[in-house]
């Protein structure tokens, strides 16, 4: 749905979020869900961080539903992982929160008039590859929009004033649940090069400013 800067009073028809249902189980991530949602509403800007595939879009998704009712202008998800190019970073925002293009003024001026004063939280998925966009997005519109709320997964954090970062440790899957979730592929042990002891894992969050 489109409503134009101007046309503000249509906002509460604006559906409240756009998050996908889960269609695959979610497992485990209870202290990881509790911690972040502990720490986002003590930060503008939540940046999940670290490697492809260790669940951070999943993650930042169960969380946005999760909090989704403390925003009162709701959740907007802004996919970037399909944009190749960062001129078109705030044309997928303006589209996630149902904003249109004003004639010769600039998106990103609209959006912040459209934003100025919403309670909303929006989730910027994959930022890595567009990483510079993203962060003049994400300084401009929380600079401007005092409600605004944004968390971000991305392999790299955004580098913007005021951001905090959490790294997302490797999934670990409960033995309870292996009988949904085992791969359906197996490896033989000698076919194993990543065995290694467990001080090389990465374990819990770590939080920086
Ligand atoms: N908590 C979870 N429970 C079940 N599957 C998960 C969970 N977290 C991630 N996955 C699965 O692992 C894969 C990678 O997760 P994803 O969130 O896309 O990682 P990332 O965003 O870090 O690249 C996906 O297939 C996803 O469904
Ligand atoms: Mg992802």
């Amino acid at each position: 749905m489109d409503i134009t800067a101007s046309a503000m009073t249509d906002w509460a028809s604006v559906p409240r979020h756009n998050l996908p249902a889960e269609v695959a189980g979610f497992i485990g991530r209870e202290r990881e869900v509790e911690e972040v949602e502990r720490i986002l509403p003590r930060t503008r800007l939540l940046t999940l961080t670290g490697g492809g595939g260790g669940g951070k879009t999943r993650l930042a998704l169960r969380i946005a539903a999760n909090v989704e009712r403390g925003f009162p202008d709701g959740v907007r998800l802004v996919q970037l992982a399909p944009l190749t190019d960062s001129a078109l970073v705030p044309r997928a925002v303006a589209s996630a929160v149902g904003v249109r293009g004003t004639a010769g003024r600039p998106l990103l001026a609209t959006l912040v008039t459209a934003l100025a004063s919403r309670r909303l939280l929006l989730l910027l998925d994959n930022c890595e590859h567009l990483i510079g966009a993203c962060a003049r997005l994400a300084e401009t519109l929380l600079g401007a929009c005092p409600h605004l709320r944004i968390l971000a997964a991305s392999r790299e954090s955004l580098r913007v004033p005021g951001e905090v970062t959490w790294r997302v440790p490797p999934l670990e899957i409960p033995r309870q649940s292996w009988g949904n979730a085992r791969p359906r592929w197996s490896l033989s042990r000698r076919s194993r090069p990543w065995r290694s002891s467990s001080s090389e894992r990465v374990h819990g969050g770590r939080t920086s400013v």
